[in-house]
């Protein structure tokens, strides 16, 4: 897991259109994705690429990581994607289509190089997951490198690969979505669940956030500001959570102390899995503070 980033909301913003760029500095989002591939037309992609500098540093400087989805690194665009927009402002780059290992090592091969002319920065790369190839391979995927910091899936891509299509229920996507955040796990690092399309549908949508976060996925992409509050809520430690935790920790550590690792706090057993447990949800809530602090939106959390 990725403990210092916190990636909940991931709100996709097309590269090409500058009232989305300025209202998402204005949402409750953690991260922000500027897209230069599929929401972007061919003949707007040049513009887009200028654009998406500019909303880079304007995000930046409210406090939004910001990422952005190059084209896919062998369309024959995607490297001068990344020549041309990255800036000390963007976190790394979202890679499309990735089908294993050495598409990473492209993008790779690609940051070092500009690396060397930026003042210290090091890029962030986060594979989307939306190919057969890509589902089979995510643990190497993984594993390409330190700079792989999450795992995104795409299911659209993902059922348009597999001759199928989309539905609500998802059992056209059940194994690939179950899978990609078991090998992101196994590999450290975090799992950003896939998009809902509808942003109207708000109870489909609840229900879909919810089996993301019960499946692993530390956050979610989202196409619309409707979808914001719902993702940040499931994906944040709960009131009752927190008071757990806190009660878990102020009974646990003295009773370590003195050589306990297992006790009962109210009538139920505690022990270092537990501990563990609320070091994590008081680790997150402290993360979520300091984002709302940084960038002065949000609700303020116990
Ligand atoms: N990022 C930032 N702001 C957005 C936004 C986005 N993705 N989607 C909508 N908004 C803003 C609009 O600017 C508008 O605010 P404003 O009236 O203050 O300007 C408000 O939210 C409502 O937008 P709405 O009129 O409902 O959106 P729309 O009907 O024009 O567009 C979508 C709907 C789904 C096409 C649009 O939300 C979108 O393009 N989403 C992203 C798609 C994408 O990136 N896909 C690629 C990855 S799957
Ligand atoms: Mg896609």
């Amino acid at each position: 897991m990725n403990e210092s980033r916190l990636m909940r909301s991931v709100l996709y913003v097309p590269g090409n259109n500058k009232r989305f760029h300025e209202k998402a500095g204005t949402l409750d989002i953690d991260t922000a994705i500027l897209d230069l591939e599929d929401s972007v037309p061919p003949d707007e992609k040049e513009t887009a690429r200028s654009l998406v500098r500019e909303a880079g540093r304007a995000l930046a400087t409210k406090g939004v990581d910001v990422y952005v989805r190059m084209n896919a690194p062998t369309s024959g665009l995607g490297l001068d994607d990344i020549r041309l927009v990255a800036s000390a402002d963007i976190r790394g780059f979202v890679v499309p289509k990735v089908r294993g290992a050495e598409d990473v090592n492209l993008v790779e091969r690609t940051l070092s190089s500009i690396e060397e002319n930026l003042k210290p920065h090091r890029f962030e790369i986060l594979p989307l997951i939306e190919t057969a190839a890509g589902v089979v391979r995510s643990f190497d995927i993984a594993l390409a490198g330190p700079r792989v910091v999450g795992l995104v899936f795409g299911a659209f891509d993902y059922t348009l690969d597999m001759g199928t299509s989309w539905s609500k229920e998802g059992i056209e996507s059940n194994f690939a979505r179950q899978k990609i955040p078991i090998d992101a796990r196994a590999a450290g690092i975090s799992a950003i669940d896939t998009v809902y399309p509808d942003p109207n549908d708000e109870e489909g949508f609840l229900n879909d956030v919810k089996v993301g976060k019960k499946l692993g996925y530390t956050g979610k992409t989202i196409i619309h500001p409707k979808q914001i509050a719902a993702v940040n809520a499931i994906f944040s430690p709960t009131g009752s959570e927190l008071d757990w935790a806190r009660k878990v920790i102020d009974a646990y550590e003295p009773a370590l102390e003195k050589g306990r690792g297992a006790i009962l706090l109210d009538g139920s057993l505690v022990d270092m899995v537990h501990f563990r447990r609320a070091k994590d949800i008081l680790r997150a809530n402290d993360l979520i503070k300091k984002r709302q602090s940084r960038s002065g939106r949000g609700k303020p959390l116990g």
